[in-house]
């Protein structure tokens, strides 16, 4: 492709602005400087702009640690939100990979108080396989409430139950751990699912951190906040489970 749609698609400048920039001697390929915005490179040159290394990637995929506070959306004029933190990675790595990129997005939403595992894609397709009802990729969280959940809620949640006027469950697998925590597993993703799941019988939920997603697993070493890209084993993981 031409070297200035290379830079374009990374999201660096606008494509105008890129010629003139590109012309004045503000990219390198293979660290010569190109002054050709119609040079052919391919996604195995190394292209920096301004000195910073451009990797190019059609799609790309991290998992985000999602912390309380942060919104599931790509901009917000309040808060901060989990592309925001994806690009703040970027930034620490010196790279400009997919930093200001307009087609990164969150797959499925956690509430801003809800903590975990967070896939942040501009794949639109494996996407809508992921969240799509027909697939019912299961989503494992862990759960503390205001009083312990029992054994009759574990019977309720395995059958499915109605929750509210507009919300029936589908079978969920709820594990009882000790000090008023649990586990559990859906398969849907409504709106506030397991708040209103676990408020239907009483109790009402403290702390709410997604533990995994289908095959994708919170990684542990991973601090809140923080992300990093799936490694290729995982996207084939996820892939295979969206057939
Ligand atoms: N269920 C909820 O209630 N909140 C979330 O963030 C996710 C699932």
């Amino acid at each position: 492709m031409r070297l200035d749609k290379y830079l374009a698609d990374m999201g660096v400048a606008t494509r105008s602005e890129l010629k003139k920039a590109i012309r004045k001697g503000a990219a390198e390929v293979n660290g010569a400087v190109a002054k050709d915005p119609g040079m052919q490179v391919s996604e195995a040159d190394e292209v920096t702009w301004f000195g910073k290394k451009v990797g190019y990637a059609s799609v790309v995929y991290y998992m985000l640690n999602k912390p309380a506070g942060v919104i599931s959306a790509t901009e917000d004029r309040h808060h901060r939100t989990v592309l925001d933190l994806v690009f703040e990675y970027e930034k620490s790595c010196g790279s400009i990979s997919s930093l200001k990129r307009k087609d990164l997005f969150p797959v499925g939403r956690l509430d801003i108080d809800t903590e975990g595992l967070l896939l942040i894609t501009n794949d639109g397709a494996l996407a809508h396989q992921l969240l799509s009802p027909k697939h019912h990729v299961d989503k494992t969280y862990f759960v503390r409430l205001d009083k312990a959940a029992t054994e009759e809620d574990v019977q309720l949640f395995a059958k499915g139950f109605r929750v509210d006027d507009e919300l029936t469950a589908m079978p969920a697998k709820l594990e009882l751990l000790p000090d008023q925590e649990a586990r559990i597993t859906i398969h849907e993703g409504k709106f506030h699912q397991i708040k209103r799941m676990f408020h239907a019988v009483g109790k009402e939920v403290l702390y709410l951190k997604r533990l995994s997603m289908g095959p994708l697993v919170l990684d542990e070493a991973l601090d809140l906040g923080k992300c990093r890209p799936l490694t290729e084993a995982e996207v084939a993981a996820l892939k295979k489970q969206g057939e």
